[in-house]
């Protein structure tokens, strides 16, 4: 029957390549792809596609995909109902809520402003602190929005910590840690249980 997975392009990209290289699956096609996003490892019967994080869990939610690998930071800002099977322990950041320094929102009264990438988990967080917050949805160098004034502080990932020292922003908490995930399709786990424990337990054997 084969598999079809859906991979997350970008950061993961190459820590995911280098799993399935330790677990000895066939990459060629991936790590010389120039602009392909569909890949077939002949030998695993496995089509591999290359997508944007929320897509991967897109195309396994709807069955297109069996197998999908996407941050934990995506799955927490969807409403997917998929299996989450693994934690593949790369790609490790954490969810942070920071601020410029002289800003601490925890102690602010009146209006909060939070830019994100990540509205949803923005709002479970202050939800539980209960605050009353409003959220401004933001695409893309988060950091950017509370320097300009556009909003007191920011939920965002952190990795290194770099792009937030380089302007000046302050971590205020830590919301949660996230990793790389396996996410499985419902239907798919019980149609192609051999072929999905296969692939899962090779995995395994080289985390
Ligand atoms: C992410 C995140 C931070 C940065 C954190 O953005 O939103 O901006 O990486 O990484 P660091 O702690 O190692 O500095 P990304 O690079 O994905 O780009 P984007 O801001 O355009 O979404």
């Amino acid at each position: 029957m084969g598999i079809n997975i859906a991979l997350t392009k970008g950061r993961l990209e190459k820590e995911i390549i280098k799993i399935l290289d330790k677990a000895n699956f066939d990459t060629h096609q991936l790590k010389d792809k120039g602009r392909k996003l569909v890949f077939k490892d002949e030998k695993g019967n496995i089509n591999y596609f290359l997508v944007k994080a929320a897509d991967s869990i897109t195309y396994v939610e709807h069955g297109v995909a069996d197998i999908g690998v996407v941050g934990k930071d995506t799955i927490l800002e969807s409403d997917n109902n998929c299996y989450e099977i693994l934690d593949l322990g790369v790609g490790k950041c954490n969810f942070i809520v920071a601020s410029l320094p002289n800003e601490n929102l925890f102690k602010k009264i009146g209006h909060i402003k939070i830019g994100t990438k990540y509205p949803k988990v923005a709002k479970e967080y202050f939800k539980k602190k209960e605050m009353d917050i409003e959220i401004i949805k933001i695409e893309g160098s988060v950091e950017l929005a509370p320097i300009l004034g556009l909003c007191d502080g920011i939920v965002d990932i952190m990795e290194t910590g770099i792009t937030l020292k380089e302007n000046g922003l302050i971590v205020l908490d830590t919301i949660c840690e996230i990793s790389a995930r396996i996410i499985v399709n419902k239907a798919s786990f019980k149609l192609k249980q051999e072929e999905i424990k296969t692939f899962i337990n090779r995995i395994k054997k080289v985390i």
